[in-house]
């Protein structure tokens, strides 16, 4: 069986991420009486632990309602910080000295990729890589070549099954209900392929800009900071074939069999687009071309899925923030219902909604009141939330994961290149990025590329 960490060293722990998601994650284990294991901060920032434990607090009072005033001191009390730079011996030493004792501690580096290599290195020289965890951020490299080097540099350092490649949507409760709803009811299973499916549409907007991260994200765009990970893998769940268990094994085994199958991108099915702003951020390069948007048509060339089309779109300062995957059947074969000009009626379509307030809807046709046969569309809704009640954070349950030594929500290497070959032709950014307005739904180009428009969210 594998061995629960004792311990939990989180290098970046002045950032971004450990304010917005990392500690407000520890909170909620904290108070469900999982956590159960140390806290150490790493930083470069030449903070004390005073100041250390007052971001935390106020990351977690800004992002938790109803804090308990008792189990945040429990936890602020667990919480220690190590200060250094990553390139010198001496954090790794003191970082070393405060684990002795442990057997075994997860290392989620939250900072940038290329200090990876740096950091495992030091870890490894001061043998704290022994029955360690090293979790990893997104994206996994720049490109395939990129990723395949980061992997090797890893490696030497690392076996696979010591590395842990976050992509938070695999922790997310709505995006795991893909496999549950496919898998675990048989009513859709005969339906779910090409002869019955017309298009599938995933889209992940976000209403607001990039929110301080110019800098990070000027260098790396929405393709490679969602539409190579979260989209593809939320794509590979719907796509996929059924896992022969739900072990870690097959379950990755499939993904990457579907991921395999996914046609490499070709430019002419991709729209880049920049929101009219986006060169004032903070941070972002004069005259950048980094798009906050990507819209592309995507193929799965096995027999379930041969030209069925899926559009996967993302992007910044859209019209709304939404997560949500919708499958779109298909028309009978002959239209009973309607009249001579009659409205058509719509398709059937089966909604995944994953962000907030997530749910499923499924829409349908029923018959009008009165005396014709005809039809209109209604919708049957499940909200997660009223129907399930309270469920976890991505974060907080992939740290549990992480800490268990449980590799079934984070990527698998095979998956990640064979992502990185689908986007190989389109990460150049030799295609124009072309300009949209804030609160709009990105460039028309993007409206063009679906025959009959993008489902309404
Ligand atoms: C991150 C991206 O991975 O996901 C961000 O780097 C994005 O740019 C975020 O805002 C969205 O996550 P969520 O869980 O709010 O959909």
């Amino acid at each position: 069986m594998t061995m629960r960490a004792d311990a939990l060293v989180l290098f970046g722990a002045t950032g971004d991420l450990a304010k917005k998601k990392l500690f407000p994650a520890l909170y909620h284990m904290e108070r469900r009486g999982e956590l159960g294991v140390d806290v150490i901060g790493v930083a470069s920032t030449r903070w004390d632990r005073a100041q250390f434990l007052a971001n935390a607090e106020s990351a977690i009072r800004t992002n938790v309602s109803d804090v308990d005033e008792t189990v945040l001191a429990k936890l602020l009390d667990e919480l220690s910080l190590v200060v250094g730079n990553y390139e010198d011996p001496q954090v790794y030493r003191d970082l070393a000295t405060a684990l002795e004792g442990k057997a075994g501690a997860v290392f989620y580096l939250a900072i940038p990729p290329s200090l990876f290599e740096q950091v495992t290195s030091g870890l490894a020289a001061v043998g704290c890589t022994r029955n360690a965890r090293v979790v990893v951020e997104k994206p996994f490299g720049r490109d395939l070549e990129s990723a395949k080097h980061l992997q090797e540099s890893l490696e030497r350092i690392l076996p696979e099954e010591q590395i842990f490649r976050i992509d938070h949507y695999l922790g997310k409760e709505s995006v795991e209900d893909i496999l549950v709803f496919r898998f675990a009811n048989t009513l859709f299973e005969p339906v779910w392929n090409r002869n019955y499916i017309k298009s599938v549409q995933i889209t992940m907007a976000e209403s607001f800009g990039v929110e301080g991260r110019g800098a990070f994200y000027d260098s790396v765009g929405a393709t490679r900071d969602v539409l190579q990970n979260h989209l593809l893998q939320v794509l590979s769940l719907l796509a996929m074939e059924p896992p022969a268990d739900l072990s870690d094994g097959p379950l990755q085994d499939e993904k990457q069999k579907v991921l395999r199958a996914v046609r490499t991108l070709d430019p002419e099915d991709v729209v880049r687009g920049q929101y009219v702003g986006y060169l004032d951020e903070p941070g972002v390069a004069t005259a950048s071309q980094t798009e906050t948007f990507v819209a592309a048509t995507m193929f799965v060339d096995n027999w379930r899925w041969a030209d069925v089309p899926f559009y996967l779109r993302t992007g910044k300062h859209l019209a709304q923030t939404s997560l949500e995957a919708i499958v779109e059947f298909r028309q009978p074969p002959r239209q009973l219902f309607g009249d001579d000009g009659a409205p058509t009626p719509g398709p059937n379509l089966l909604r995944f909604r994953m962000g907030k307030d997530d749910g499923v809807d499924i829409e349908l046709l029923a018959k009008a009141p009165g005396y014709d046969l005809s039809p209109v569309p209604v919708r049957l809704t499940v909200e997660f939330s009223s129907a399930l009640g309270v469920r976890k954070e991505a974060y907080e349950r992939l740290l549990a994961a992480a800490i268990d030594g449980d590799h079934f929500r984070f990527t698998r290497i095979d998956s990640v290149l064979e992502s990185w070959r689908i986007l190989g032709n389109v990460l150049n950014g030799e295609a124009r990025v072309l300009p949209y307005f804030q609160g709009s739904w990105g460039p028309e180009q993007a409206d063009e590329m679906v025959p009959g428009g993008w489902v309404a969210l």
